[in-house]
């Protein structure tokens, strides 16, 4: 059990990556735990260590209650960020309102501290505050500077306290897995005595109770996160308490709902039932194009299926929950922890399943974990690589990659931006030595992004020139969302069609059968060249998006193939060129289709799908 393991305390703050610290030290075999500020931590067994998050907040509000007997505790204290400028206030040094405001990288001056070992005199780390400490506290030293801040990380060896402005949890932070291994290991004595067998046997332990004397209900896509859940579930409580349930929703890939029934069959899993609702999902989302819209009436009819499918079956309600395989990112992204903002609803997550929540009628056993412990975990149940290392699907399927439309945006509504873009261009050009002929221009439709936390729905912009200069894209691609406002992505045209971009139009759309099935006939297409290529491990996802925009009545089809660590973060994948020839080869080959373009925008400012 848990309990007998050392572990660090997280005080939660709020940041967005408070739960990557524990998952950090997760990665490093010790078990950390996020706790509420003012928790009383001589209550927490076997404590080695406590942490202080991030925030949104600002030290000078007083908004957060802490218990200072933290400083008391005996144990090691390390404040990241929010936590840094916390202990710097608290210990009589001073925090102000820097005048340069730093967001992402910087170059660390790293001075001597058992937290440093290891590392170079120089080291990159990820910044994101407004306020700083500019004045230490008695008895502190500064250990750590950058160009705009002075105290980037100081220590009070004698105390062991530690704090560090940059946060070493995000992967931008080069070696920020080394600072918190030396914080755990040489700092707090840690033994590294955990490991995802503890969590799997606390949480069988926690399912068992939470669920006594009740069946559970799981809705299963096929993916990763379900397919675990549905192995942890039937291991903790037997097959015959658990229903799987797979809805056909008609927004699948091809073939897609056969496989998910053969590879789970094959599994052998037990108690798997199947149910066809494509004419339902199409009813109720034909005239419908706002993409939170469609997402809001897809979760929404996954319930709705699960009742009749449970009145059908003649289940009493008081005997039955509902699980899911929710993962942390699912929570984040619908604006699940208190100062998140929502960027999209995930389909497991709409209103009425977070009534259900509350109600204590759900239930998800891995909604604090990453999608690659989950994949570790499907390992520890004794599933296939195949079905533990199939590419992230979200659940709204291809109905989130089938863009609609329902108002009329000409070009004229776009020319104050498509200015704006070719002045930012113009100097893109020049720094990037572009040829005098490359273009820019805005496309009248419109997709979700993710910018500075929160949620935007802009327009992208698509970049015409000869050949894929990785390099140089990849620069010049995060230039161009940074500096005009109203775009939020940035696409590559590469169909080599003659068409000119300004006779293209954008038409009202729907989704329809016929959208649908082209849409699928293409990604089916690929799909295909991907493992082909053998890059379906390399390539995190891979969406295919249909956009209602072209010549004459037709379409575009937008490639989307990205790389990723955890979701929450992602870069666009540079496909080998004689891969992607051979894609743009075969969606030449639709009449429906007339542009192609690549998506060559990172997470942020783009989300890794479009709506
Ligand atoms: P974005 O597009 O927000 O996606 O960068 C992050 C990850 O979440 C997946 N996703 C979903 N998964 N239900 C899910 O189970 C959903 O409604 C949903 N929406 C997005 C997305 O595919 C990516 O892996």
């Amino acid at each position: 059990m848990s309990t007998s393991h050392q572990q660090i305390a997280i005080l939660d703050f709020g940041s967005q990556y408070t739960h990557l610290i524990a998952r950090r030290f997760r990665q490093l075999g010790v078990l950390a735990k996020l706790y509420p500020t003012d928790y009383d931590v001589s209550q927490i067994p076997n404590l080695i260590g406590i942490v202080l998050s991030g925030s949104p907040g600002s030290v000078s509000d007083d908004q957060y209650p802490f218990d200072p007997k933290i400083f008391s505790a005996g144990v090691p204290v390390l404040g990241l960020c929010y936590g840094h400028q916390l202990m710097g206030n608290y210990f009589g040094g001073k925090v102000e309102k820097s005048n340069a405001r730093e967001f992402g990288k910087a170059n660390l001056q790293v001075g001597v501290s058992p937290l440093f070992i290891g590392l170079d005199n120089l080291e990159t780390v990820w910044m994101s505050h407004g306020d700083s400490v500019t004045d230490l506290p008695a008895g502190f030293k500064t250990i750590g500077s950058t160009n705009e801040c002075p105290i980037a990380a100081m220590q009070n060896e004698a105390k062991k306290y530690y704090s560090l402005q940059f946060h070493p949890e995000v992967t931008h932070t080069l070696h920020g897995m080394r600072i918190l291994e030396n914080f755990a290991v040489q700092i707090c004595g840690a033994k590294k005595d955990w490991q995802l067998l503890d969590w799997e046997n606390s949480m069988l332990e926690k399912i068992k109770e939470f669920s006594a004397g009740k069946k559970v209900f799981l809705l299963v896509s096929g993916g990763v996160d379900s397919t675990v859940c549905f192995a942890l579930l039937e291991k903790a409580l037997g097959p015959n308490r658990v229903y799987g349930l797979h809805v056909d929703t008609g927004l699948m890939r091809q073939d897609e709902a056969a496989q998910v029934k053969a590879s789970l069959n094959q599994a052998g899993f037990k108690n798997l039932h199947i149910q066809d609702s494509t004419e339902l999902f199409i009813g109720k989302l034909t005239g419908v194009s706002e993409p939170e819209q469609k997402r809001q009436i897809i979760g929404d009819l996954f319930l709705e299926i699960k009742d009749q499918v449970a009145l059908e079956l003649g289940l009493n309600p008081a005997e039955w929950l509902l699980a899911q395989g929710t993962i942390y990112p699912d929570t984040i992204e619908t604006g699940g922890t208190k100062n998140a903002d929502k960027i999209k609803t995930h389909h497991n997550q709409v209103d009425k399943i977070q009534d259900l929540i509350k109600q204590g009628q759900i239930i998800e056993p891995l909604r604090d974990l990453y999608k690659d412990e989950v994949r570790s975990l499907g390992k520890l149940l004794g599933l296939s690589d195949e079905l533990v290392w199939r590419q992230p699907f979200p659940g709204p399927g291809l109905g989130i990659r089938l863009l609609c439309n329902d108002e009329l945006i000409g070009q004229n509504g776009l020319l104050e931006l498509n200015q704006k873009l070719a002045e930012v261009f113009e100097t893109i050009k020049v720094t990037a030595k572009l040829a005098e002929s490359a273009k820019i221009t805005a496309l009248p439709l419109k997709s979700v992004g993710v910018q500075g936390d929160s949620r935007t729905y802009a327009h992208p912009a698509v970049i015409e020139l000869d050949g894929f200069p990785w390099e140089k894209i990849e620069k010049f691609s995060p230039q161009i969302t940074n500096a005009v406002r109203g775009v939020n992505r940035v696409l590559l045209r590469v169909d080599n069609e003659d068409l000119n971009l300004n006779d293209g139009e954008l038409m009202n759309a729907t989704i329809t059968t016929g959208r649908l099935n082209l849409l699928r006939e293409i990604d089916a297409i690929v799909q295909a060249e991907i493992a082909t290529a053998g890059l379906a491990k390399d390539i995190w996802q891979f969406p295919v998006v249909l956009v209602p925009f072209g010549v004459d009545g037709q379409e575009s089809i937008v490639l989307r193939p990205v790389a990723s660590l955890e979701a929450m973060t992602a870069s666009f994948f540079p496909l080998p060129e004689q891969v992607l020839n051979s894609i743009v080869e075969k969606i030449r080959l639709f009449k429906e289709i007339s542009f192609i373009f690549y998506d060559v925008t990172n997470k942020p400012p783009g989300t890794i799908e479009w709506e």
